[in-house]
């Protein structure tokens, strides 16, 4: 008998892990906190408003006139109305449209155009929820946290899309029914990579952690990641024959059980028609579907199918050739802020 296969000396079921798959959740994991990718910058001008489905809720998305982004819950504190829906940028601040109350990006009543005495919370404190926001990369950013605190770390600086010398405005965006979790989770389940993606076999994986941050090497530098946050923040460079191309993902939680996957392909300037150039463009290829030349595939073409479909097992029967699964979930936990209860399904 081959060593791969299992010798079965039978033993009376254990019922709660065969009935265990029906009480399963599909995503049982709140939106996490970090540092999410809202939209481009180029798609939102001073004056603008929009309203934006993102971590489970509807935000009113607005450019100030001088320039800043606010974010914003889209409930009006004073009757409730939906400032996304005939609201309006009023200067630097966002106006309802109900009774033209006024808040800036970080929350506070700058107007009231009709009292004589506006209430006092509201001369001193946040009375609507505002995200805090950054422009970086070309794109605008949000920090989610459920319980309103302030930034734990700061956005990383990515030299693919922020040095001299990079280039490629190649981007895409996917849509998987499922959470992020279960997303980022396959950068260490490199079993997958042989079964699913076909590669020729299973690549050695070193992983390292770091507070907020994910370091990984499949492959012996073949593919080489950094994670940043909830798997918010990201870069995946494939590199052949000595030539690099780095995806820059970030990615967003649209629902508990939405994700949009976002990447934008970048490698450095070879000239036109030269062989590293061939090799960056195929090696992107490769990153996203059916690569000429390869035998495996990129995510597009195998892993959606798996996340669209699956359902996320808190206590999965793992074997010793797997990827360290279980030490990216306890690194993946600190992005949560929930209850016991809900923390004991994830
Ligand atoms: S409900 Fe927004 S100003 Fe009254
Ligand atoms: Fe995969």
């Amino acid at each position: 008998m081959p060593d791969d296969q299992i010798e079965t000396g039978r033993s009376a079921p254990d019922l709660a892990q065969l009935l265990e798959s029906r009480t399963l959740e599909r995503c049982p994991f709140p939106i996490p906190s970090s540092w999410f990718f809202v939209d481009f910058s180029e798609n939102l001008k001073p004056g603008e408003l929009r309203n934006v489905q993102l971590f489970d809720q509807e935000w009113v998305l607005f450019r100030g006139q001088n320039g800043k982004v606010g974010m914003a819950d889209p409930y009006c504190p004073h009757l409730g109305a939906h400032m996304g829906h005939g609201g309006s940028v009023c200067g630097d601040d966002l106006r309802c449209p109900f009774h033209h109350w006024q808040y800036n990006v970080d929350g506070l009543c700058t107007a009231v155009p009709y009292a004589k005495v506006v209430p006092p919370i509201a001369r001193k404190q946040p009375i609507l929820r505002t995200l805090p926001t950054r422009e970086r990369y070309g794109q605008i950013w949000a920090w989610f946290h459920p319980r309103a605190e302030p930034p734990g770390w700061e956005l990383p600086h990515i030299p693919c899309m922020e040095d001299e010398g990079w280039v490629g405005e190649q981007r895409g965006n996917w849509k998987a029914s499922t959470a992020i979790q279960e997303i980022v989770e396959n950068s260490v389940d490199v079993a997958h990579l042989k079964f699913l993606h076909g590669a020729a076999g299973i690549p050695p994986i070193h992983v390292e952690y770091e507070q907020h941050m994910q370091r990984f090497d499949i492959g012996g530098g073949y593919i080489v990641g950094q994670t940043w946050g909830a798997g918010a923040v990201g870069t995946v460079t494939f590199t052949q024959e000595g030539v690099s191309a780095t995806l820059f993902s970030y990615t967003q939680p649209i629902t508990r059980e939405l994700t949009k996957m976002n990447m934008s392909f970048r490698h450095k300037a070879y000239p036109e028609g030269s062989r590293e150039l061939h090799i960056a463009r195929k090696l992107i290829e490769h990153m996203v579907h059916e690569a000429e030349g390869e035998t495996s595939a990129g995510f597009e073409s195998v892993d959606m199918i798996i996340w669209n479909n699956k359902k996320y097992r808190h206590k999965p029967l793992l074997c010793d050739g797997d990827g360290p699964v279980l030490q990216f979930r306890k690194w993946f936990r600190q992005f949560y802020v929930a209850s016991p209860e809900v923390m004991a399904r994830i």
